[in-house]
């Protein structure tokens, strides 16, 4: 059998290879850890890929601001449908169309046994915490491919209860996989419950799924800040509020929206890649997002913070960020008895309960986050169109499976 994948170049480059049929071993290759190569996975199952989305996340890796190796397979958001069974797998069958949420679990670990899946113990050499295609998180293959390999699969992935109408609403069901658990998880993180005031930082993805979480949980008021307008017009178009940050601090066009300078909630889905506000919005301030949100979140509020910050950027504005260290005002957090909360969105907790609201009509992520399918072939210029700021979500389709 033969496989075709999205493949990690160098910064700024990906390009559409030829690669291996999955095994049910994990096989040495691009950023696939030692202590892995050779690890057998008859818990797995191999999919047939009908939908992976391009992500934030793997922006980070395309732009050079990782240590992610060339060659490496991309991609950790995965649907498809289930065309082999590892030996040791009892309930996932042939022909099962599932979602794979992108952290990788064992089911076994204390972490996992607690519902930490982002965290995991078992899968990941290097730390706690796995993902498919993506730097440091142990070497599982990537899904922007045609077919990819599954760990723990009776454990890992959730089952779509009806096939035909999993096919039609696909480009909602496709963002279960993680943008859409992320922003709730961000949501629930900062504490939204009904008539909440929530500021989101982020008008990307992950930033319009976290507002339609906020709508889904209650909301009274959500605004949006993003420095790309498009983003924000998209924001607009399902109901939120927007501020333009490279028109200054949010806080001034919070107060013209809601009368006070402060919400209940706050969410950062910028991360480490912030710009600065007003006219420092041109460059790169990475504590920018999580300063505002301590200034702008009442006392006693909660922050929730999707937005990835790592622990080494080749990349970064200075020394300090080189190793991950931000200048935070941690200080006016304190004071404000902030929680914060941060990681991998754990989306196991998740993707059942969003998979019935889409299922049953009670929210569209896929129109919220424009979610646009396009064949492997397009991926390239798709990373290149997403890099630059298009307010869409790219749902690779490899086997044009998907109703254009
Ligand atoms: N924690 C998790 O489990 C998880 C899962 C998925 C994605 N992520 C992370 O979430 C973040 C967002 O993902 P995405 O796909 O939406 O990325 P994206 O890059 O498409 O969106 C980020 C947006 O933030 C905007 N921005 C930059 N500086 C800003 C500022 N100061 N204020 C407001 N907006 C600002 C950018 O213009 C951009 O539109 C990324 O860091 C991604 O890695 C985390
Ligand atoms: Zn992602
Ligand atoms: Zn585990």
């Amino acid at each position: 059998m033969s496989n075709r994948a999205v493949s990690y170049v160098g910064p700024g480059k990906v390009e559409v290879i030829d690669t291996p049929y999955p095994e049910f071993e994990l096989k040495d290759g691009p950023g696939v850890n030692p202590a892995n190569v050779g690890r057998k996975v008859d818990h797995g199952v191999v999919l047939k890929t009908i939908a992976t989305n391009i992500c934030g996340s793997d922006q980070h890796m395309v732009r050079g601001r990782t240590t992610a190796p060339a060659g490496l397979v991309l991609g950790h958001e995965i649907t498809g449908e289930v065309v082999e069974v590892g030996r040791d797998v009892e309930f996932v069958k042939v022909g099962d169309v599932v979602s794979v949420p992108f952290n990788i679990s064992c089911g076994r670990c204390r972490n996992c046994k607690e519902g930490q899946t982002g965290i995991c113990l078992n899968v990941n050499p290097d730390r706690p915490g796995s993902a498919y295609g993506y730097v440091d998180m142990g070497g599982w293959v990537g899904g922007q491919a045609e077919y990819v390999l599954v760990p723990y699969a009776d454990w890992n992935v959730l089952k779509f209860p009806d096939r035909d109408q999993a096919l039609e609403k696909i480009l909602d069901l496709t963002m279960l996989s993680d943008i859409f658990p992320t922003g709730f998880h961000g949501a629930v993180g900062a504490g939204v419950t009904v008539g909440s005031t929530v500021y989101v930082a982020g008008a990307g993805p992950v930033g319009l799924a976290a507002a339609t979480s906020a709508q889904l949980l209650g909301a009274a008021v959500v605004i949006v800040g993003d420095l790309n307008q498009d983003r924000l017009e998209q924001a607009r178009s399902f109901g939120c509020e927007t501020v333009d940050v490279s028109l200054g601090n949010p806080i001034e066009q919070i107060e013209q929206i809601l009368g006070v300078p402060e919400v209940d909630c706050g969410i950062d889905a910028v991360g480490f890649e912030a710009r600065g506000h007003g006219s420092d919005a041109g460059t790169e301030a990475p504590a920018t997002v999580l300063n505002s949100l301590m200034e702008i979140t009442r006392a006693g509020g909660s922050l929730g913070i999707p937005g990835l910050y790592v622990t080494g950027d080749p990349g970064a504005v200075d020394e300090a960020a080189k190793q991950g260290s931000l200048s935070m005002r941690f200080g006016l957090g304190f004071a404000k008895s902030h929680t914060f909360v941060t990681g991998q969105c754990p989306v196991m907790k998740y993707h059942r309960g969003l998979m019935q609201a889409i299922l049953h009509d009670k929210v569209s992520i896929a129109k919220n986050v424009r979610a646009t399918p396009i064949s492997l072939d397009e991926a390239p210029s798709a990373y290149a169109a997403f890099d630059e700021g298009a307010a869409r979500k790219f749902v690779i389709d490899p086997h044009g499976m998907i109703a254009r």
